[in-house]
């Protein structure tokens, strides 16, 4: 039997999808522009102190070659106001993006070992999140994700000072440098949040070994796995992935950048998709990795010659894997199926 061609999908409608960005680290939104803006505001000397010195340190190798110049470029960020231009700069960028709801990680440890208080990173942040419906159309959540690259105690001191102080959290995730520090170094931690009522995801199989992906779901109890392209090693955890629909926030341009996967061309995302894996797509970083999540949408459009219906797919479960109320979740499928009759 012979198929009619499927027609690919067009970029603008792309980026007119509703979505929801699960894998999103503020911090990452931080744009070379914007990072000597508020150098300058706050007297900062950066080590590279013009957009052009500073754009070539954006070559990485690895996971860590990038996380290195992530945190030093956080020195920037030192009153309230730097968290809230940050924020409200994403939200901007989001909406481009088709964005619809948000859930924003932010790195506490980072900020406190700087000597920034709590306090100013967590008002900062939610007062841009408190007006991005009525701003730009986006609900949100914030998550605290925590560095697995320091100790559990630091993870923990810094948990109990945010529900002290009662932070607009829905959840705890688990980010920095995977390799060598696995899971099963936080399960107090994620026992804690857990019991607090807070939502649990955490990074995994991003550089890490599939059985990373497994102990994060058996021994800290995640909802949700940030990254997990490595399972594709594995067929059976591939199986019990499929089996309990865990959703994977995958983040292609990321994956490129950082070297994980040698091309979008060699991506594992098409085969993911093909094996029924809850999979969606997200940005990361943007301001490093080439662009928000309407650019990694259209790469991947671009690359794999896409139709509708597997950008609507992807755009449905990263709907679906959220922590929007169901009310929120139904209002966007139904903007998802609007946009779906408007493609035929
Ligand atoms: N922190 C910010 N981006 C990250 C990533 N891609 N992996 C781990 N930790 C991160
Ligand atoms: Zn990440």
């Amino acid at each position: 039997m012979t198929q009619a061609p499927v027609e690919n999908v067009d970029p603008a409608a792309v980026a007119a999808l509703p979505k929801a960005e699960l894998h999103l680290h503020i911090e990452g939104t931080l744009e070379p522009e914007l990072i000597l803006a508020l150098a300058a505001r706050n007297g900062i000397t950066l080590p590279f102190p013009t957009l052009e010195a500073l754009r070539e340190q954006y070559e990485f190798t690895d996971l860590q070659s990038f996380l290195n110049l992530y945190y030093a470029n956080m020195a920037v960020l030192i009153t309230e106001a730097d968290f809230t231009d940050m924020t409200g700069a994403y939200l901007a960028r989001a909406k481009e993006s088709g964005v619809r709801h948000a859930e924003i990680m932010f790195d506490p440890q980072a900020h406190v070992a700087r000597g920034v208080e709590l306090s100013t990173a967590v008002n900062g942040i939610a007062a841009a999140l408190a007006t991005s419906e009525a701003d730009f159309g986006i609900t949100t959540g914030l998550i605290a994700a925590f560095l697995r690259d320091e100790s559990e105690e630091s993870a923990l001191a810094v948990l109990e000072q945010l529900l002290a102080m009662n932070a607009p959290i829905i959840g705890i995730g688990l980010d920095s440098a995977e390799v060598g520090n696995p899971p099963s170094k936080f399960i107090r931690l994620f026992k804690r949040a857990a019991q607090a009522g807070l939502r649990l995801v955490a990074h995994a199989g991003e550089e890490g070994p599939p059985s990373y992906i497994e102990d994060a779901l058996d021994l800290l109890g995640v909802e949700r796995i940030d990254h997990g392209i490595r399972a594709v090693e594995d067929k059976y955890l591939v199986k019990r992935l499929v089996a309990e629909q865990v959703p994977l926030t995958v983040c292609p341009l990321s994956n490129v950048r950082l070297r994980t996967v040698d091309t979008l061309a060699a991506h594992p995302l098409p085969q993911m998709i093909t094996a029924g894996l809850n999979v969606c797509v997200n940005s990361d970083d943007p301001a490093y990795f080439g662009g928000y999540v309407g650019a990694n949408f259209a790469a991947l459009v671009a690359e794999f010659e896409w139709d509708s219906a597997t950008v609507e797919l992807l755009a449905a479960n990263s709907i679906r894997s959220s922590f929007a109320s169901d009310e929120r979740k139904q209002q966007l499928l139904g903007e998802l199926a609007a946009w779906s009759a408007a493609q035929d």
